[in-house]
């Protein structure tokens, strides 16, 4: 079979979930289920093949690529998807290395030496040390070193108890602690995934975005919540299976802005496969605000940062949002075909033309046709209720297309 028949022959509703994928544990709004960028990965690149999520969110497509063992790059405006990818690809690849694992997260949140008294393990950082991840362990307790959380702002969402644990917990356990620079990331991300169960106001994250403050400050214990969220994600990767030439596949999480410009990769890409932000559906930013609080984000910052960000619900009402978000596509994918080798493919999953974004769409073909890509398939897929990814608009539906990249 061909690309393309390989492509049509996919269900692409994927209305059950495949075994073995990788999964996140962490909250973040319009990630794509997995098997979609598994399957695109497996059809349009081979093992070693470099594959790009140019807006990457918390990192679904690059666990998939490294999972499948493809290279892999991340890239994302938002400073929280950028942290909980780099955090994550670090513990994908400390799992995809150990195939006997007795250190469990679980323990990580009580026990400062649970991964150093797991016999045959030794210290993770030594396993990850020479890995090639970007950003490395060091550098990412690095940032974590300089941040102050803005406990003013978190304390509007915290009853003051819980407040108090979850700043005991970060100063102690994260930020001064002496413990391995792998106990003290995997701690930061079971804290940001359990930041807003922990909050009063869990009804949605649509909440916290809008500033729907909680009516009532509600106790909550933290180490329940904080071992629940890790034993989420012990059995998360617990079942995970990786190709075997993932342990060796380089990994990168970068925090860019599309629309400051391109950046500069080591090679040519053989896929980018994304989706990018739908015009006026989220405000990805002010979903993440209580971790982007937690790593010292001031409202100011938040409040701009959320101005970079391509079709953010919040300008939705604003004279011409959507050929703004349109024009914003174009540009951004008018660089990503430069990085593309010819032969390779870019795949980019869209709202279905029924929503009207469809000039979204146009402006993705038009900036791709216009250098040397063809559209090689076109489909619609349903957005499945029970693993919605956009359950606050009125999406149902969205439209997977790839392109290729030919010779001149
Ligand atoms: C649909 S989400 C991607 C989710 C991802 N597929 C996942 O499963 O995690 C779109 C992403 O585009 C990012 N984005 C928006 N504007 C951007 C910009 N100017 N530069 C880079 N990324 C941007 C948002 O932060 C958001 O994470």
């Amino acid at each position: 079979m061909n690309v393309s028949d390989k492509l049509f022959d996919i269900n692409w509703d994927f209305t059950k979930r495949f075994p073995g994928l990788s999964r996140s544990p962490h909250w973040y709004p319009g990630t794509f289920p997995s098997e979609v960028p598994a399957a695109l990965i497996e059809i349009l690149t081979v093992k070693g093949d470099l594959v790009v999520d140019p807006y990457g969110g918390i990192g679904t497509t690059v666990f998939e690529a490294v999972r499948l063992g493809r290279d892999a790059v991340s890239v994302d405006v938002n400073p929280a998807a950028h942290r909980i990818s780099s955090i994550m690809l670090h513990v994908l690849k400390w799992r995809s290395q150990v195939v006997l694992i007795t250190a469990k997260m679980q323990d990580v949140i009580t026990d400062d030496q649970a991964f150093l008294t797991s016999g045959q393990l030794g210290d993770p950082v030594e396993l990850l040390e020479n890995s090639f991840i970007q950003p490395s362990l060091k550098s990412i307790i690095g940032s974590i070193n300089t941040e102050d959380p803005n406990w003013e702002s978190l304390s509007k969402w915290y009853h003051p108890d819980t407040l108090n644990a979850i700043k005991d917990f970060y100063l102690k356990k994260v930020r001064h602690s002496e413990d391995s620079d792998f106990t003290r990331v995997v701690r930061f991300l079971i804290l940001s995934a359990s930041l807003k169960a922990l909050s009063s106001q869990d009804k949605s994250w649509g909440h916290i975005a809008d500033n729907v403050y909680p009516k009532e400050l509600v106790k909550k214990d933290l180490m329940p919540m904080l071992k629940m969220f890790a034993k989420k994600l012990d059995s998360l990767i617990d079942a995970i299976i990786f190709d075997s030439t993932s342990q060796s596949r380089k990994m990168y999480s970068i925090e860019h802005n599309w629309l400051d410009g391109g950046i500069v990769l080591d090679r040519k890409v053989n896929a980018i496969i994304t989706s990018p932000p739908y015009a006026g559906a989220i405000d990805y930013h002010l979903s993440q605000k209580l971790t982007l609080y937690l790593m010292g984000r001031s409202e100011d910052a938040i409040k701009g940062l959320s101005m970079v960000e391509i079709g953010a619900r919040r300008r939705r009402n604003r004279l011409n949002s959507e050929e703004i978000w349109a024009e914003q596509l174009k540009s951004c994918f008018t660089i990503f075909a430069n990085l593309v080798e010819v032969d390779g493919f870019i795949a980019a999953i869209m709202p279905h033309k029924d929503s009207g974004r469809s000039s979204g769409t146009s402006s993705i073909q038009d900036a791709l046709l216009s250098q040397n890509f063809f559209e090689i398939f076109k489909i619609d897929r349903s957005i499945s209720q029970t693993q919605a990814r956009q359950s606050w608009t009125s999406i149902k539906r969205e439209t997977v297309m790839v392109f290729q990249k030919h010779g001149n």
